[in-house]
C-alpha cells in the first residue's frame, strides 16, 4: 500500500513572519498523523525559521528548486546540502513554473534528480502537459518524454524514492481540474511508463501525486481514485484550515 502524500507548494508567497506563522497554524490544525505523509515547500528564504517550527511534528518541510551543482559560482542558485542543512526532507523539481519561465528541460531535471539521489533528499519530479498539447491529443506523449527524461540513468532501486507529481499545466491555479476519471486514467499511464522502464513492482511502489486546482472541495474524489496517492497543492495550500482539510481527505 502507497501512504498518502499530501504536499503544499507555497510558491512565491509569504515573507518569513507569514511562513511562521501559516506553519504554526498548520501544526495545530494538522495534529499529530501517522498514516498519510504531510510536506510543506516555503521558498528557500524561510526554510531555516519554518524548520524550527515543524520539528518533531507530523508536517515534514521542502524547497521548491534546487541547483544540480554543489557549490561555487552560480548565482541565485541554493545547493541540496544547504538544503538539507536547513531541515529539508524533500526538493520539487521541475514544477511547470520552472521549466516554462526560466526554461528548464528534462536535461535540468534529470541532473537535479540525480543530484537528489546522490545527497539524499527525497526528490518530487513534475511532469504534465499543457493545454495546446492537451488539446493536440499529445497529453500522454508529452508525459511520457517528461518521465523518461527525467529518469535517465537513474536505477529501479532509485527510482522508487522519487514522488511524481502530475500537473497538467492547464489545471494550475486556474480553477479548472482534471476530472477524478482524467487524472487517474493519467496516472495509470504513469504507471504503465514505469513498469515499461523499471517493472512492475518498482511503478507499484512510487507515488503519484495530482497537482492543479485541488481543493477541500475536490480532494476527497481525487484521492478516492486508484492511482491517486496524493496532491501537490498550490493556493489551497496557503491557508491553514484549507490544507488542513485537504490533508484530513476522507
Ligand atoms: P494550484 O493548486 O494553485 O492550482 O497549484 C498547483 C501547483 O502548481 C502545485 O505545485
Amino acid at each position: 500500500m502507497r501512504k498518502p502524500f499530501l504536499a503544499g507548494n507555497w510558491k512565491m508567497n509569504k515573507t518569513v513572519d507569514e511562513a511562521v506563522e501559516l506553519a504554526k497554524e498548520l501544526v495545530e490544525n494538522v495534529g499529530d498523523v501517522k498514516d498519510r505523509d504531510i510536506l510543506i515547500c516555503p521558498t528557500s528564504l524561510c526554510l531555516t525559521e519554518v524548520a524550527k517550527i515543524v520539528k518533531g511534528t507530523s508536517v515534514k518541510l521542502g524547497a521548491q528548486n534546487m541547483s544540480f551543482e554543489d557549490s561555487g559560482a552560480f548565482t541565485g542558485e541554493v545547493s541540496a546540502d544547504m538544503l538539507l542543512a536547513a531541515g529539508c526532507d524533500y526538493v520539487i523539481i521541475g514544477h511547470s513554473e520552472r521549466r516554462e519561465y526560466y526554461h528548464e528541460d528534462n536535461e535540468a531535471v534529470n541532473k537535479k534528480a540525480k543530484k537528489a539521489l546522490e545527497k539524499g533528499i527525497n526528490a518530487i519530479v513534475c511532469v504534465g502537459e499543457k493545454l495546446e498539447e492537451r488539446e493536440a491529443g499529445k497529453a500522454e506523449s508529452v508525459v511520457e518524454d517528461h518521465l523518461k527524461g527525467a529518469f535517465s540513468g537513474i536505477s529501479g532501486e532509485d527510482a522508487v524514492k522519487i514522488t511524481i507529481a502530475y500537473e497538467p499545466v492547464w489545471a494550475i491555479g486556474t480553477g479548472k481540474t482534471a476530472t477524478p476519471e482524467d487524472a487517474d486514467n493519467m496516472h495509470a499511464f504513469i504507471r504503465k511508463t514505469l513498469a515499461d522502464i523499471y517493472d512492475e513492482a518498482a511503478a507499484e511502489k512510487m507515488r503519484i501525486q495530482y497537482g492543479g486546482s485541488v481543493k477541500d472541495s475536490n480532494v476527497d474524489e481525487l484521492m478516492a481514485r486508484e492511482n491517486i496517492d496524493g496532491a501537490l497543492v498550490g493556493g489551497a495550500s496557503l491557508k491553514a484550515d484549507s490544507f488542513a482539510r485537504i490533508v484530513k481527505f476522507k
